[in-house]
């Protein structure tokens, strides 16, 4: 499949037109931003291993039955999937507290949450991606119908309870990530964008090193080692 002209360019990934009018081509960049592009830099060869990483994990969860955006992976850095109309919520799954949830409540940064929490922040840059209740979603029409909102949030649930597991038994903790969905063709609401450490904080349960962004964020080193040690982790055959 033949990348045609730029659709878009966006902090971690440029998105292509191709030969197919339903499918695109995500080229995952080496650039790192943080604190809302504040913090930039870039590290070669992030952008493969984000690409991989996010193959691995999008057939997973479609072998567990959840619909995504994926068809496969054409080379090091490029990912051919589905077109969607992008719903500008930003869905956030929570299962042990740190970042924003320890400075907003007080709640001790690694606390073990008594359930998983899901959040909506609103997908634009400008605003810093805001906080949203549901209603706000449907004043903004981020979404037409409430239906829409709770299905967000169950796909959010069963995400997680396939992921949660899958990555405990190879020794990291998921400590939240966040996800983002579009509509198909059909108007079915599927998981698109990337599932990588750039938006997903894994802690290593034996050591509790981090092995994500926050390495970027919190200025640590070592991302790339990090980034590579979840996709060994992944491939393992455990
Ligand atoms: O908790 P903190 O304020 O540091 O960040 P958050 O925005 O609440 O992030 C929760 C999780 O979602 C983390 O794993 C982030 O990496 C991820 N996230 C993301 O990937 N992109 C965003 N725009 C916001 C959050």
């Amino acid at each position: 499949m033949e990348k045609r002209e730029l659709l878009y360019e966006g902090k971690a990934k440029r998105l292509y037109h191709c030969d197919d009018e339903n499918l695109l081509i995500s080229e995952f960049k080496d650039d790192l931003t943080a604190f809302n592009g504040e913090k930039k830099s870039s590290e070669s060869g992030k952008g493969a291993l984000n690409n991989k990483i996010s193959t691995e994990l999008f057939k997973l969860l479609e072998a567990n039955g959840i619909a995504t955006h994926f068809v496969k992976m054409l080379d090091a850095n490029n990912m051919l999937h589905k077109k969607t109309d992008v719903i500008l919520i930003e869905v956030i799954v929570r299962n042990v507290a740190t970042g924003s949830l320890t400075r907003n409540l007080g709640i001790k940064d690694g606390t073990v949450l008594p359930f998983t929490l899901v959040e909506f922040d609103y997908k634009d840059d400008d605003l810093g991606d805001p906080k949203l209740n549901d209603q706000h979603c449907l004043i903004l029409g981020l979404v037409k119908y409430q239906d829409e909102l709770d299905k967000l949030r169950r796909m959010g649930r069963e995400i997680n309870d396939i992921l949660r597991p899958y990555f405990e038994a190879k020794g990291l903790n998921l400590v939240d990530f966040k996800l983002e969905f579009g509509k198909d063709k059909d108007g079915n609401i599927i998981l698109i964008d990337e599932i990588s450490p750039d938006n997903c904080r894994f802690w290593d349960i034996e050591s509790g090193e981090k092995l994500d962004k926050d390495r970027f964020r919190q200025g640590l080193g070592g991302l790339k080692v990090a980034y590579q040690e979840v996709l060994n982790r992944i491939l393992e055959k455990k």
